[in-house]
């Protein structure tokens, strides 16, 4: 497809064309986020594609994210940039071996992250989300074994909030094992004035350092709110388009990675592109698509969990 010279136009103008509405994560690339209807984390996104009623969802993000619309959108077309856009966390759950461990559990009630695919979601009692994970784990009844999938790191950090004993999958994210603790340390003597927040994906090396850990939302609430001036921000770098963009005058500083690398850019999210954002809703193509029987299977969990975090 040849491009027109205004992408920024011509997506505005195939949004009323198609009834579509364009929804991005925080880790999109600053020309994504600019041209978006909402801008969320994954529970965020999660309510508006539950809530929307434009006829096309373009999702401005990863795989498991558009998937997530799809489930709770089975007659709306969905529509994803780059299909190739997955997730290492989602990729460290193969459904397969996920069934094995979860039966040698029987016992268990199995909470799942939503940064895994529908084969997993569809095994999984209650979705959560870096949000309301550690809500959702103390509505449990204490006595009622968990199985908490496939984040270890976001695991441990509910193991530590609730004071619950949660059976790990040992899965992570490649984007946020990447920081670098001794530099860390070494950035904030250089910034003595400057807080750390991070998401709780990160390692608890990284963690144990932070002011404040939250989802990419509570994150950006958090340093809007916070009458500091200046944050070391450990998480994919996307999110300080945001930031810089609703508090220009404080500094964030992009926690440091181990290798001399852009790899808390998340290689995934990063994939789409406005010219493929284009393309993908010129063409209408490509296009989310579930088995039905999986769909409905995974919609179980993730309405629990639309439920419990009300
Ligand atoms: P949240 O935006 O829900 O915090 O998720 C972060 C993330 O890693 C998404 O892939
Ligand atoms: Fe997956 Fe990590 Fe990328 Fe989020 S940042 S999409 S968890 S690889």
């Amino acid at each position: 497809t040849a491009l027109p010279l205004d992408l920024v136009s011509a997506i505005q103008e195939l949004k009323r064309e198609l009834n579509a509405v364009v929804l991005a994560h925080y880790y999109q690339e600053s020309e994504i986020q600019d041209v978006a209807d909402y801008i969320g984390d994954s529970l965020g996104l999660s309510r508006q594609a539950a809530s929307t009623d434009a006829d096309v969802i373009v999702f401005a993000g990863v795989h498991f994210m558009a998937e997530t619309a799809k489930i709770l959108n089975p007659n709306k077309l969905v529509l994803l940039p780059d299909l190739e856009a997955g997730c290492s966390l989602a990729d460290s759950c193969p459904p397969d071996q996920f069934a094995a461990f979860k039966a040698v559990h029987p016992d268990h009630l199995v909470i799942s992250y939503v940064n895994c695919t529908a084969a997993i979601k569809a095994m999984s009692d209650i979705i959560c989300t870096s949000s309301n994970a550690v809500q959702i784990v103390q509505q449990i009844p204490a006595e009622q074994p968990i199985i908490f999938a496939p984040d270890k790191n976001l695991g441990r950090y509910v193991m530590a909030q609730t004071g619950r004993d949660l059976l790990l999958w040992d899965g992570s994210c490649i984007v946020h094992e990447t920081f670098s603790e001794r530099k860390l340390i070494d950035l904030k003597v250089q910034h003595p004035e400057a807080e750390v927040v991070a998401h709780p994906e990160c390692e608890p090396t990284i963690l144990r350092h932070a002011h404040f850990v939250g989802s990419t939302t509570a994150l950006l609430n958090y340093t809007q709110q916070s009458p500091k001036q200046a944050f070391i921000v450990a998480t994919e770098s996307g999110i300080l388009h945001q930031m810089q963009k609703q508090a220009p005058g404080k500094t964030y500083i992009p926690a440091p990675p181990t290798q001399n690398c852009a790899c808390n850019e998340c290689p995934y999210m990063r994939l789409n592109t406005l010219e493929k954002l284009y393309t993908a809703m010129k063409e209408r193509s490509p296009e989310i698509t579930l088995p039905e029987e999986v769909r409905v299977a995974a919609l179980k969990p993730m309405e629990r969990m639309l439920e419990m975090s009300a």
